[in-house]
């Protein structure tokens, strides 16, 4: 008989021959920085994830800074939007005085965290949508500049990497030579290659404010129907030079992320979404699953699968489980 149960009988045992490792080092914690001052408010439908204004960053620059996370990854939430998203691109927009404001800090206390901005006009428009609008309709080539120039903006202000979230065509490209040209040829490019137009992102769009006013993002964003294009789109990142591909959301896209993994050799991140992390916070507080081990299953899950990254609202949680653990 085929005794598999041999090596699964005592914790030694298991321990010895488990395969997949939660890495906090892998891990990246988003968070949203607003315009204002003194502002620290919940997302409602994100418990234990807040919106911060710069002045109040520190905080939570330390902890992530204490639990040796792999970065953090940055949303702006801006007090001024309009048709083309200016404050995107802004020297001084909500991003890019967060990045400063980090950098000056971790400066400061002699420490390193990785600051990835995500680089997308949907939080900055006044219509919502990723990119500008040409009758009614998202104009890609016309927002590719506009990418370009807030990866520039965000990188002049210290950012380590730059990720465009807005699935137009051709993004990465546009970035990689608008900053090559700028001479920051050492700043990699993480695509979000593989993104679905997804229920998950809804509690997203109210910490962002960044739901579109009329439509939705189907017209770029990806059908989930298809998982033979995702591969399509993540080989068009790749030719494009991105550094790090994507796929998002993560937990209902694990068979895109394993055969993302036999495609490529690039390091591969998923997203676990806001709507996956506010289903798990839901049922954990109405007592319906134990909230550590359901999310440590969750975790492995992706790494698992072939993720080399996960981008998690769970990061600093999981971090302090398992330094609880390590105790
Ligand atoms: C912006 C962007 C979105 C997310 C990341 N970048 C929202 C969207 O596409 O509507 C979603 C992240 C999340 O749900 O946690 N384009």
């Amino acid at each position: 008989m085929q005794r598999l149960r041999r090596l699964r009988h005592s914790a030694a045992m298991r321990d010895l021959v488990a395969e997949t490792q939660v890495r906090t080092g892998a891990l990246v914690y988003p968070i949203f920085v607003m315009d204002g001052e003194n502002i620290e408010e919940e997302v409602p439908s994100m418990p234990g994830v807040f919106r911060y204004s710069v002045d109040r960053l520190e905080q939570i620059v330390d902890e992530m800074l204490d639990c040796h996370i792999g970065g953090t990854m940055l949303f702006g939430v801006p007090a001024h939007k309009d048709e083309r998203g200016s404050e995107a691109y802004a020297e001084n927009g909500v991003v890019q005085r967060a990045i400063r404001y980090i950098k000056t800090l971790c400066a400061k206390k002699g420490k390193e965290l990785l600051v990835i901005a995500d680089i997308c006009l949907c939080e900055y428009t006044s219509h919502g949508h990723c990119g500008v609008l040409s009758d009614g309709d998202v104009d890609n080539d016309a927002s590719l500049p506009l990418h370009a120039k807030a990866a520039l903006a965000a990188v002049r202000a210290g950012a380590d990497m730059v990720a465009p979230s807005s699935m137009m065509d051709g993004v990465v490209a546009a970035i990689r030579e608008a900053l090559d040209a700028n001479g920051f040829v050492s700043t990699p490019v993480m695509g979000y290659s593989a993104k679905f137009a997804s229920v998950f992102y809804s509690p997203f769009r109210d910490a962002a404010d960044s739901a579109p006013q009329t439509g939705d993002r189907r017209g770029y964003q990806m059908d989930f129907r298809n998982g033979r294009e995702a591969l399509r789109e993540l080989a068009a990142d790749e030719e494009e030079c991105a550094d790090i591909l994507m796929v998002k959301p993560a937990l209902a896209y694990l068979d895109i992320v394993h055969a993302a993994r036999a495609q490529t050799n690039l390091p591969l991140a998923v997203y676990n979404v806001s709507g996956e992390y506010a289903m798990f916070k839901a049922a954990a507080q109405r007592g319906m699953l134990d909230e550590k081990r359901a999310v440590t299953e969750l975790l492995t899950a992706f790494f698992r699968a072939g993720a080399d990254i996960v981008i998690t609202y769970h990061a600093l949680d999981w971090a302090h489980w398992q330094r609880e653990h390590s105790a």
